[in-house]
């Protein structure tokens, strides 16, 4: 008996970047992404007699394969279930070579596999809450469209969905760099952004902001979604270069997108930039725009990888029987 669940990466248009409570990942504000079609993991889980894990059909050593056990067992003992060892096949689709690695498709995936393979039947409200167990942003990748994740406690800090289906021409364009610089990673970067001078006006700004997205949502007002994810984005960022010690993950390849970002919009072309905990950039713009930039990046970059992505599906999971 196995299980198998997909799910796809979603970025956030407004961020989680701070935790309240490290242990259960109990973010300090509200944050609210678009789940992405072309980007996901599937993986599939049964039982066996040792703890091995393979990504992308590559068995991964014990160092990097901890993250992914420490979180199973933790849901076994969440769970009330015996401790059991598991095969973990994870494959991560992503449009190019280079990917978009991503732990929110990851243990969103793995939450969906394991509630699966042990027939629980969980509601997506309590994957989402398993979810938020193995990485902040998998709590959100339950859902497809946009969904929202509320801050609380253990008991009620889960994604709800805003509308899984939007109607809205809004894509998104990953711009994938070629630079593979020294990665701080998500947990230790929102971490040290605490330090910022700044970082009380973050938690302060973000009931609003989370309302006026909303409300760009319902509207479904392009330009001002544009305008509050970019802004958002910038002020995370801000944290980063005001933390003690300071840091970015900005490279020279991002800052130059963002000039060109800019520039086009002060030609005429409606388009904004999102950055998360690497240098990459993610363009929100109109299909027929996604074109227009796409082969103006290729020209202008060549070494940049471009992905253009509309909204994609809530998880799936489904059980695979002995014949397979
Ligand atoms: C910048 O979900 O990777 O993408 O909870 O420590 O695993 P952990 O962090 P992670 O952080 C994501 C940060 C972000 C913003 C976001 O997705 O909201």
């Amino acid at each position: 008996m196995s299980a198998t669940a997909i799910a796809h990466t979603n970025i956030a248009l407004i961020k989680y970047w701070g935790k309240a409570d490290p242990d259960l990942r109990l973010p300090l504000m509200n944050s609210l992404s678009m789940t992405l079609d072309k980007f996901y993991t599937e993986t599939t889980l049964s039982w066996q007699t040792s703890d091995q894990f393979f990504l992308n059909g590559k068995l991964q050593a014990a160092a990097d394969s901890q993250r992914v056990f420490s979180y199973l067992h933790l849901l076994e003992r969440r769970l009330n279930l015996p401790n059991r060892h598991y095969l973990v096949r994870s494959v991560n689709h992503v449009p190019t070579s280079a990917g978009l690695a991503s732990s929110s498709s990851a243990f969103a995936a793995l939450a969906a596999a394991f509630d699966q393979l042990q027939q629980l039947h969980l509601s997506r409200q309590d994957l989402s809450r398993l979810a938020r167990l193995g990485s902040g942003s998998a709590t959100r990748s339950i859902f497809g469209g946009f969904a929202e994740w509320q801050a609380g406690d253990d008991a009620n800090s889960y994604a709800v969905p805003i509308d899984e289906r939007p109607k809205l021409d809004l894509h998104l364009l990953v711009v994938e760099l070629d630079q593979q610089p020294k990665k701080i990673s998500s947990t230790i970067g929102m971490q040290r952004a605490q330090t910022s001078p700044f970082y009380q006006t973050w938690l302060e700004r973000n009931p609003d902001e989370i309302a006026q997205m909303k409300l760009a949502i319902q509207q479904a007002d392009f330009d001002k979604i544009g305008q509050l994810a970019e802004l958002n984005a910038n002020e995370m960022h801000a944290l980063n270069l005001t933390a003690q010690p300071p840091f970015t993950y900005f490279e020279p390849a991002t800052m130059q997108i963002i000039k060109w970002v800019q520039a086009w919009r002060a030609a005429g072309i409606p388009c904004y930039y999102t950055i998360d905990a690497g240098p990459n950039v993610k363009i929100l713009t109109s299909l027929k725009n996604c074109k227009v930039l796409s082969s103006r990046l290729a020209q202008l970059m060549p070494s940049a990888k471009i992905v253009v992505t509309n909204f994609g599906p809530g998880v799936k999971s489904w059980s695979n029987s002995d014949m397979e």
